[in-house]
C-alpha cells in the first residue's frame, strides 16, 4: 500500500493557454477545470490575473466551481499579489503562486537587477503573499540555468518567508533527467528549512525531455509535479500530464508513489482539451495519440490476441478508451442513447440530451453504426455553449475541375436571413468567402484540420478550424458525415466564438 502521493499541479488553463493560437473564453476555462477536477488533480493554476481582465475573470470565475485548490500566478511584484488575491479570495483551497527569475541572463538582461535586490524582492514577495494566503508557492524562474549556491540562498530566505511550496522550473527545457534529480537533491541537502515545504517541479519539453526529466526530479525527492493535458504549453509544451501519472501508475514498484488521477478519465480529457483548444494530439503520441494502443503489424496483433501483456504494458481501459464497438443505431431509442451517455461518463440534463438525441437521429440516418467515439463527438461539441449570433440555415456548392467553385450560404441572424455567395479557390474557400460576406467581417483562417472520427467511408468528418480576429485566435469545430459541411459549422463555430468573444453582435449591417 503506497501511503505517499504525488500532487499533480495542472497548469493547461495558465502556462498551457499561454501556446499560440489558444485563446480560450472563460466558459471554456470554467468547464475545463470542472472536467480537471473530476479527472482528479490536486490543484489549478487558473491564470495569470495581472496579465489581463480575461485572466483575472477565469480565476475568479474557476473558484466559484471547482473544490480542489486553485493557484493564481503573480510575478513578485506586489500589485500583481494583491490582484491575484483578489481574483482567488473566494476559492475553497486558494494559492498564490510568485516567482522571479534567478538566473544570471535573466536578471541582467530582463530583469535588470543585482542577485541581491532579486534575493530580497524574492523574500518580500512571498512575506506578502503569506500575509493574504496561506498556501503561498514560489519558482525561481530559468531555475536549471541559475547558479545552484544563490539557488539554495533565495529557496532559504523564502523559506522563511513563508513559502509553502518551492517549485523548480526549467523553463527553456534545458536540463537532462540526470542533472535536474542532481539538482533537486543539492536542493533538499543544502537548504536549511526545505523539510518545512513542499519540493515541486516545472519542466518544459524544448529537448523533448520534459517528463523524463519531471520523473527524475520525482526520484529525488520532489512531491508536486506540475503539468498540462496533452502537453499544452508554449513552443514545444510543458510535461504532459497524462504521461507523468502512466508512468507512476504503469511502474509503482519503480516510482513507489501514489497520485489521485482517476487514469480513466484520461482520454476523455484529453479530447476535450483538444477540441476546445482547437490542437489536435500527435497521431503517436504517447497515451493519448490515437495510435498509442493500435497495433498494426501481424507479429504483434498475434501476440496481443494470444496474451495482451505481450506487447502492451498498460490497458486501454485504464485511460479511459472503450472499445469502439457498435453500439447504437437509428433504431435505438433516446432512453438507450442517454444511457449510453452515462455509460461514457456525461451528465447533461434532460433538455442537454433531448438537444443531443436529434443530432443523434440525423447522424443515425446518414450512418448505419453509430459507435462510441461518434457519440463523444457529437456531444464533445455541446461540452461549451458558443452563442450562434449567425446560425446555419443552408450552404450550396458548385464545384468541378472545369469551373470556378461557388459557394452560397444561408445564415440566420437576429431573425432576419442573410445571403450571400462567393467564389474560391476550392468549394470550402468560396463557403468562407461568402460567410466572411454575411458577418460583414474579415476573419483570417489560420489553420484547417480534418480528420476522420472513425474508420469507413460514412465516417464521421470532424473539422477544426482556427481563425484570428482583431489580434485574437478562436477555435472552431464542425462534424459531419459531409466533409463541406463539416467545414462550414466549424468555420462558423470558430466566427460566433469571436463575434461573441468581441461583443460584435452588430458588426456591420448584414448585407443581402
Ligand atoms: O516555466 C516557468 O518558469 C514558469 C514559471 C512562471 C513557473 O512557467
Ligand atoms: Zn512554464
Amino acid at each position: 500500500m503506497m501511503k505517499e502521493k504525488i500532487y499533480i499541479f495542472d497548469t493547461t488553463l495558465r502556462d498551457g493557454e499561454q501556446m499560440p493560437g489558444v485563446n480560450l473564453n472563460l466558459q471554456e476555462k470554467i468547464e475545463i477545470a470542472r472536467q480537471l477536477e473530476e479527472l482528479g488533480v490536486d490543484c489549478i493554476e487558473g491564470g495569470f490575473p495581472a496579465a489581463s481582465p480575461g485572466d483575472y475573470e477565469a480565476v475568479k470565475g474557476i473558484c466559484d466551481h471547482v473544490q480542489c485548490s486553485v493557484a493564481a500566478l503573480c510575478r513578485a511584484v506586489k500589485g500583481d499579489i494583491h490582484r491575484g488575491w483578489d481574483a482567488l479570495k473566494d476559492a475553497k483551497k486558494p494559492r498564490i503562486h510568485t516567482f522571479i527569475a534567478t538566473s544570471p541572463v535573466h536578471m541582467e538582461y530582463k530583469l535588470r537587477m543585482q542577485p541581491d535586490d532579486v534575493l530580497r524582492r524574492a523574500a518580500d514577495s512571498v512575506a506578502l503573499a503569506r500575509s493574504l494566503c496561506a498556501d503561498v508557492e514560489f519558482s525561481p524562474e530559468d531555475a536549471t540555468r541559475s547558479d545552484p549556491v544563490f539557488l539554495y540562498e533565495v529557496l532559504q530566505a523564502v523559506i522563511e518567508a513563508g513559502a509553502t511550496t518551492l517549485n523548480i522550473p526549467d523553463t527553456v527545457g534545458y536540463t537532462t533527467p540526470e542533472e535536474f534529480a542532481a539538482l533537486i537533491k543539492g536542493i533538499r541537502e543544502n537548504v536549511k528549512g526545505i523539510e518545512k515545504a513542499v519540493i515541486s517541479v516545472h519542466c518544459h519539453n524544448d529537448l523533448g525531455l520534459a517528463v523524463a526529466n519531471s520523473l527524475a526530479g520525482v526520484m529525488s525527492g520532489a512531491r508536486q509535479v506540475e503539468c498540462t493535458i496533452n502537453g499544452l504549453g508554449e513552443r514545444a509544451g510543458n510535461a504532459a500530464l497524462e504521461e507523468i501519472v502512466m508512468g507512476l501508475a504503469t511502474r509503482p514498484n519503480y516510482y513507489k508513489i501514489g497520485h489521485n488521477i482517476k487514469t480513466e478519465r484520461i482520454t476523455r480529457v484529453s479530447r476535450m482539451v483538444a477540441s476546445i483548444t482547437g490542437v489536435d494530439v500527435q497521431i503517436n503520441k504517447a497515451i493519448v495519440g490515437a495510435n498509442a494502443f493500435k497495433h498494426e503489424a501481424g507479429i504483434h496483433q498475434h501476440g496481443v490476441l494470444a496474451n495482451a501483456s505481450t506487447y502492451e504494458i498498460m490497458t486501454p481501459e485504464s485511460v479511459g478508451i472503450t472499445a469502439s464497438g457498435i453500439v447504437l443505431g437509428k433504431h435505438s431509442g433516446r432512453h438507450a442513447f442517454a444511457q449510453r451517455l452515462k455509460d461514457l461518463g456525461y451528465s447533461f440534463s434532460a433538455e442537454e440530451i433531448d438537444e443531443a438525441f436529434v443530432k443523434f437521429k440525423n447522424l443515425a440516418d446518414r450512418k448505419k453504426d453509430v459507435t462510441d467515439r461518434d457519440i463523444e463527438a457529437l456531444v464533445g461539441t455541446e461540452l461549451v455553449e458558443v452563442p450562434e449570433i449567425y446560425e446555419l440555415v443552408s450552404f450550396q456548392i458548385q464545384s468541378g475541375n472545369t469551373i470556378m467553385p461557388i459557394g452560397s450560404v444561408t445564415l440566420r441572424y437576429k431573425g432576419e436571413i442573410v445571403s450571400e455567395a462567393a467564389v474560391g479557390d476550392g468549394p470550402i474557400d468560396a463557403c468562407y468567402h461568402a460567410i466572411d460576406r454575411c458577418i460583414g467581417a474579415d476573419m483570417v483562417l489560420e489553420s484547417y484540420v480534418i480528420r476522420a472520427v472513425t474508420e469507413g467511408k460514412d465516417a464521421l468528418g470532424e473539422v477544426s478550424t482556427r481563425v484570428s480576429f482583431n489580434g485574437n485566435t478562436y477555435a472552431g469545430k464542425g462534424i459531419s458525415t459531409d466533409i463541406i459541411e463539416s467545414s462550414v459549422r466549424s468555420y462558423l463555430n470558430a466566427v460566433n466564438r469571436a463575434l461573441a468573444d468581441h461583443e460584435l453582435q452588430n458588426p456591420v449591417k448584414p448585407a443581402g
